[in-house]
């Protein structure tokens, strides 16, 4: 078994490693192409010697390879793990302090943020495609990139390739329960429905028994429902009581956008964004790992927010190969799942996979409350992707104008010329002026 992983010089590749070690005995995988831009050549090396050092420890016959090659990386491949980030850090940086500018929350994921990453990300994406639908063995695409809903959704419309959609919120929702709830995650059953970075968990059971109305008590207590890169804004009691399900943590920024927006404006004063903060981390983590002698996945990688990353990309990897029918949140097209969304569009639900890929359990109709804000979303998603796609700036506009965080029409077009403009190396299908 051949897995190509892109963006592979990425400082989260040792915990991929790790997890492909924990799960040799389920799945053998022969050989993992790391691959990179040129200019992430240290990156990846570094990177990749430690990768190279972890298997060596592990005393498994697994072969490492490092190139800058693509479709050689993804040739006869039947896995490609996608992590990778167009304009790396630096651009992130940028989606998170342009909105900041007009009082709107900056955001690598959700949001302008969101939207910029969208266009940057899009078309790379479809052209990886091409070349998996060219070369690949029928390769199953895995995509972490962010927005990992919108890419993925974009895939599905583009392309024929066989791609679920991966993000660690859903499986870090069902750790953080189970240790509020102290029980092992494997107890803890979630039903989970909505898009990628905003879903909810609708159910939760322990051993038969609903331990909703537990958890959501033990959370107004001040138990901790968070993950490292967001702030952590207490839910506030009554409203937490009243939506009878459990919000992801990034739907504070939807909740609690005014908080959030003060928060992030200090932050970015004080001690930067999060993409500026990351990129300090980033450069002791690159230190850690240069270390010879080093051959674990090292603690100081637990300071990113991309924790049990591993854990739920290679258990989703052993469904598939062992056509267990395990359930796995993932985002994939919605096929009726969640009623008043249309088929063809990405959501991120729980879902039974096997050989075959990921089937979404049926969620039905969302009560108004969760629907509202998700169909909101969904259209933002729908109009980035084709604005991604054709480069049409009215397209663009509107997408913006639809996201909750923009407050009306005319920040909407500054906040899209200025985007455009900081992201014009990789827009190539836009021009200037709105
Ligand atoms: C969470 C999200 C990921 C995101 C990551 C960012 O884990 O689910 O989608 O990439 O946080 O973490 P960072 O450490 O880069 O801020």
């Amino acid at each position: 078994m051949k897995i190509a992983v892109i963006g592979g010089g990425s400082s989260y590749t040792p915990e991929l490693i790790e997890g492909i070690i924990l799960r040799a005995d389920q799945v053998k995988v022969d050989e993992i192409v790391l691959v990179d831009i040129e200019s992430g050549k240290e990156k990846l090396e570094i990177v990749g010697a430690l990768a190279k050092r972890m298997i060596q420890k592990s005393g498994l016959p697994i072969k490492i390879e490092l190139t800058f090659d693509r479709i050689k990386a993804i040739t006869n491949a039947d896995f490609v793990l996608t992590q990778f980030r167009v304009g790396g850090l630096k651009a992130r940086a940028n989606d998170e302090r342009i909105p900041l500018k007009y009082d709107v929350i900056g955001q690598e994921t959700v949001g302008p943020g969101g939207f910029a990453k969208a266009l940057r990300t899009i078309p790379v994406i479809l052209d990886i495609c091409k070349e998996i639908e060219e070369y690949s063995n029928d390769a199953w695409l895995i995509n972490f990139t962010n927005p990992a809903g919108m890419v993925t959704e974009a895939i599905h419309k583009y392309t024929s390739v066989k791609a679920i959609g991966l993000c660690n919120v859903p499986i870090n929702m069902q750790q953080m329960s189970a240790t509020i709830l102290e029980v092992d995650r494997k107890d803890v059953n979630i039903s989970f429905a909505g898009l990628n970075h905003l879903v909810y968990a609708t159910k939760v059971v322990v051993n038969g028994q609903d331990k909703m109305a537990t958890l959501i008590d033990r959370i107004i207590e001040g138990r901790n429902m968070n993950m490292k890169n967001i702030h952590d804004a207490p839910w506030e009691e009554d409203f937490i009581k009243a939506l009878q399900v459990l919000p992801c943590p990034y739907h504070r920024y939807y909740y609690m956008m005014d908080e959030m927006l003060i928060e992030e404006k200090e932050a970015a004063e004080l001690r930067g964004t999060r993409a500026e903060q990351v990129q300090a981390i980033e450069r002791e983590l690159f230190e850690i790992y240069k270390n010879p002698t080093l051959d674990v996945k090292p603690k100081e990688l637990e300071e990113r927010g991309g924790a049990l990353y591993s854990e739920a990309a290679i258990s989703l990897i052993t469904s598939i190969v062992t056509n267990d029918h395990a359930i796995h949140t993932v985002n994939v097209l919605n096929n009726g799942a969640i009623s008043q969304l249309p088929d063809d569009v990405v959501v991120e639900v729980s879902c039974v996979v096997n050989s075959e890929g990921a089937k979404p359990i049926q969620v039905g109709k969302l009560p108004p409350e969760l629907n509202g804000l998700i169909q909101q979303i969904k259209a933002f998603e729908q109009l980035t992707i084709e604005a991604a796609v054709t480069g049409n700036k009215q397209k663009a506009l509107l997408a913006l104008v639809t996201n909750p965080f923009v407050p009306s029409s005319k920040v909407a077009k500054q906040l899209l010329n200025d985007l455009l403009e900081a992201n014009k190396d990789y827009l190539s299908k836009f021009s200037m002026e709105v």
